[in-house]
């Protein structure tokens, strides 16, 4: 009978009995129990998003950790956790391609000015604006793993020519790979539309910054859905004023949820989603989660085990 701790930031236990009521699909005798109450302590797995810090050390038989997300920075970021515990993501293609469809949406909008003619609706100017030709679009892909490879290709799909970037070297039908820091110069130079759907790991963290903007080309889209760290969010700030960026969305931010007296809502030229591009369905996500946790009770390291020394 599997007693699996749960946590997930500022929810209720509603969101907890949904879980449950999803994973007993599979595992008919499994309980979930808060992270934060005294039953969890015994508990050797735990289902997470961004638990307290040093509370899952507390947890002492853990064996396993089950990201709720694709992402595993808010485990991986609390180093009391012990070396033997096992970090599992969910890799889930329903994400992916709800993802693929923002970065689409936020790109599409870009190209078709959406905003220029919202506000000539409002005063009722009925007048056509100028038109960025998607022929001339390219667009740069950092991080083209189980979400960015399903997004380069769904934007190829669409007519766009589309690089991706990678650590290691990736070969996607139509879709020109690069890795390294050579391939990375090489898409900050030529795209004329960034997106970033990186991990959030101590190689990726602010990587996109003031020198790294000012190596754009001038008047680029910079969209990010990877993490907030990945910005250095007060050069992103300068760049869209001085119009280095002409637009920027962001779905992720350093501090989430996004203060009331952050800079960022006050810049016009910034679209803000609130972390919303790619949420966890426990409808498609259960299955691959009650698949981990039978692993886990029976020793076998599960699919999509994360290497804790590549943060990712
Ligand atoms: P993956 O691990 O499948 O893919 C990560 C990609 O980034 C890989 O291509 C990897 O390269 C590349 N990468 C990692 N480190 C580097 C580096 N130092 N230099 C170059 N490339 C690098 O992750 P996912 O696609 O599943 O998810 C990516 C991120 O998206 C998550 O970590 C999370 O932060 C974010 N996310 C955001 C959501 C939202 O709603 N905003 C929803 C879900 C995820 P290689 O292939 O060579 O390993
Ligand atoms: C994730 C996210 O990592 O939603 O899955 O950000």
């Amino acid at each position: 009978m599997p007693v699996v701790a749960f946590f997930k930031e500022e929810t209720s236990i509603e969101v907890q009995n949904i879980w449950e009521k999803r994973l007993k699909l599979f595992i008919p005798s499994i309980t979930l129990v808060p992270l934060l109450s005294n039953e969890a302590k015994k508990a050797e797995i735990a289902l997470i998003w961004k638990a307290p810090l040093r509370r899952l050390n507390e947890l002492q038989n853990l064996k396993g950790l089950i990201s709720l997300g694709q992402g595993v920075d808010h485990i991986l970021y609390d180093n009391s956790i012990p070396n033997n515990v096992h970090v599992i993501r969910i890799v889930d293609p329903y994400m992916a391609k709800s993802m693929s469809h923002w970065v689409i949406l936020s790109v599409l909008n870009y190209i078709r000015d959406t905003q220029g003619y919202h506000d000539q609706e409002k005063s009722m100017i009925y007048k056509p604006r100028d038109e960025i030709n998607f022929l001339s679009v390219k667009i740069g892909v950092y991080g083209i793993g189980a979400i960015g490879r399903v997004v380069a290709q769904d934007l190829n799909s669409l007519g766009f020519d589309v690089n991706g970037w990678s650590r290691t070297k990736k070969n996607i039908n139509g879709i020109k790979c690069l890795e390294g820091e050579k391939g990375f110069d090489l898409l900050i130079k030529n795209s004329n539309i960034h997106v970033c759907l990186l991990p959030l790991t101590s190689s990726t963290i602010n990587i996109f910054n003031s020198s790294i903007f000012k190596s754009m080309k001038i008047g680029v889209c910079f969209i990010n859905a990877g993490r907030g760290e990945h910005v250095v969010e007060e050069d992103l700030i300068e760049n869209c004023q001085s119009g280095q960026i002409s637009h920027a969305v962001l779905d992720v931010y350093r501090n989430e949820p996004l203060p009331a007296n952050d800079p960022l809502w006050k810049q016009d030229n910034i679209t803000l989603w609130p972390h919303v591009a790619a949420e966890t369905n426990p409808n498609t996500a259960a299955e691959q989660i009650a698949n981990a946790i039978t692993c886990l009770n029976n020793n076998i390291i599960p699919p999509n085990t994360v290497d804790r020394d590549l943060g990712y």
